[in-house]
């Protein structure tokens, strides 16, 4: 386990801080949901997330920057448990015309990556991403399993 932390750590902190990759997708409650993948070179301080709507902050993890009125209670922003991705979750997009969203990860530097989103070309959220970690889980309890009978 220590070897594999090590090594995802080592792939992770090798190269420059930047955001790989920004995915959209609509859940089953119709909220769309992003996901801002990121690189860091540090392991601190904790980075902080925020997307914003053109010039709009739409969330945030950074108590400092607070929603512009129009996505007050509707965003969410959080950065997934053990990952290096940051999860958007907003209700109520409007269908009306495509969305310039940017996500921008804080902390060495800064870094953002920007995705078009036009909510009727959105793809439903797949039960893989949902399941995704749970599956993770499984694997490494059952590694852990496996581990314990050996030793
Ligand atoms: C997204 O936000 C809505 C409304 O706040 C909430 O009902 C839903 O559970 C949230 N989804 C996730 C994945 O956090
Ligand atoms: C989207 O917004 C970002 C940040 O403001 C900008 O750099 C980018 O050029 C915009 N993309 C388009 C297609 O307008």
């Amino acid at each position: 386990m220590y070897i594999l932390a090590t090594a995802v750590c080592l792939l992770g902190f090798a190269s420059a801080q930047k955001v790989t990759n920004l995915n959209s997708c609509l859940t089953k409650e119709q909220n769309l949901r992003m996901d801002c993948e990121y690189e860091l070179t540090a392991l601190s301080p904790v980075p902080t997330c925020t997307y914003n709507l053109e010039n709009n902050v739409v969330g945030s993890t950074d108590p400092a920057m607070s929603p512009d009125p129009t996505f007050k209670n509707r965003g969410t922003v959080t950065i997934m448990e053990g990952s290096t991705t940051c999860r958007l979750n907003l209700t109520g997009l409007s269908d009306d015309k495509p969305k310039n969203f940017t996500c921008t990860i804080k902390q060495k530097e800064t870094v953002s990556k920007s995705s078009i989103v036009e909510k009727k070309l959105l793809l439903p959220c797949s039960a893989w991403s949902e399941h995704g970690s749970m599956l993770m889980m499984t694997v490494t309890s059952l590694v852990l399993l496996l581990e314990a009978k050996w030793l």
